[in-house]
Parts: C-alpha cells; structure tokens; sequence
C-alpha cells in the first residue's frame, strides 16, 4: 500500500449514517491528506449544532452555507479529502464537482434499510428524521434515498457497502484512490 497519493481532491458522498467521516478521517491520516468536513466547517463556523441552524435559520439556509463552503473547499489546490453532509450532491448543483477531472469522488452505497438500522440509534441529532417514529423511517429513507440516488449516482466510483466492516470500506477506498 503506497502512502504518497498526493493529487486529486477525494470527496465521500452517501445517506446520513453511510460512514463518510469516520472513513474520511482514516484516509486522511494514511495520506496525509487535509481532512474537511462540511457539517464540521459549518457548526463551528455558527458556533452551533445543524440541529439548531434547521430549526433557526431554516434549511434551505443550511444548504447556502453548504454549498459555500464545498466550493471554497473544491477550489482549494492541495490534495484533500472533503466528507459531505447528507444531502450536499443534491443542491444547487453541488453533484457537478464530483464529476471533474482533479476530483475522486466515492459514493458510500446502502440499501435503506441498513441506514435505518445504523440511524435508529442517532435519530435525535438528524434534523430531518428527528421527528419520525422509528415505525415511519424505513418508508421515508426509501423514497429519500430513491430521489437523492441520482445525485449520488454522479460519484467517479460507487461502492457497494452494505455487510461489510469499516475496514474493509476503508481498504477498498483505499484501492480506488491508490490506483486513480
Ligand atoms: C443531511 C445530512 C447531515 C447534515 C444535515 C442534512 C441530509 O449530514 O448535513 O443534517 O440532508 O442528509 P450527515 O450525512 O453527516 O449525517
């Protein structure tokens, strides 16, 4: 396994609960890589939770702040790896980025009900299934994951996750941007 991968801006999309951070931070450490995570950027940028920028200030002025900051981030020339909130492929046309030539996009891929089992426990801190009952979440992740997939789908690599141990996630990310 080499550790000098030093030339494309990687980025990690997928559903809430998919993973992205936790396998971010490990590939940013085995490369070296400057570690991003938009959800991050953005709470300590408000001194706030998402939670609270929801329920204060909105949505969709979580998703303008969202896309700020992704595009300060993909205009950065250094090699980085960037771990993206949920749903940031699926506004204002933030899924074109993953398409470009100096990006390694990777889509973390679960069926939903995989996501509901990891989210069940996480509920609370996700402002846009923080009021289901876990009976409704199976339903809603379904039809939002069958409407985010396109958005997901624009990734350079789609990584079929599911029954598979972070570390084998890790080893095959790894592969794919080891090689790319
Ligand atoms: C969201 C996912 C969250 C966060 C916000 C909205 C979404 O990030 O950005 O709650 O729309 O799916 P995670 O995917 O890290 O949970």
């Amino acid at each position: 396994m080499s550790n000098v991968y030093t030339q494309k801006i990687i980025v990690l999309v997928g559903y809430m609960s998919a993973g992205k951070t936790t396998i971010a931070k490990e590939i940013a450490n085995r490369f070296k890589l400057t570690y991003y995570d938009t959800d991050e950027i953005i709470e300590n940028t408000f001194n706030q939770s998402i939670n609270n920028i929801f329920d204060k200030h909105g949505e969709l002025f979580f998703r303008k702040i969202e896309h700020q900051v992704f595009s300060e981030i993909m205009n950065d020339k250094n090699a980085v790896i960037i771990s993206t909130g949920g749903g940031l492929p699926c506004y204002f046309n933030n899924h074109e980025f993953l398409k470009y030539d100096h990006v390694n996009s990777i889509y973390l891929k679960y069926q939903p009900q995989t996501l509901v089992n990891r989210l069940l426990a996480d509920k609370k801190n996700r402002p846009l299934i923080n009021q289901l009952s876990d009976e409704e979440l199976l339903e809603f992740v379904s039809k939002h994951l069958f409407e985010r997939n396109y958005y997901y789908m624009q990734a350079k690599h789609i990584l079929p996750c599911d029954n598979k141990s972070i570390n084998e996630i890790l080893n095959e990310c790894i592969s794919i941007i080891d090689t790319k």
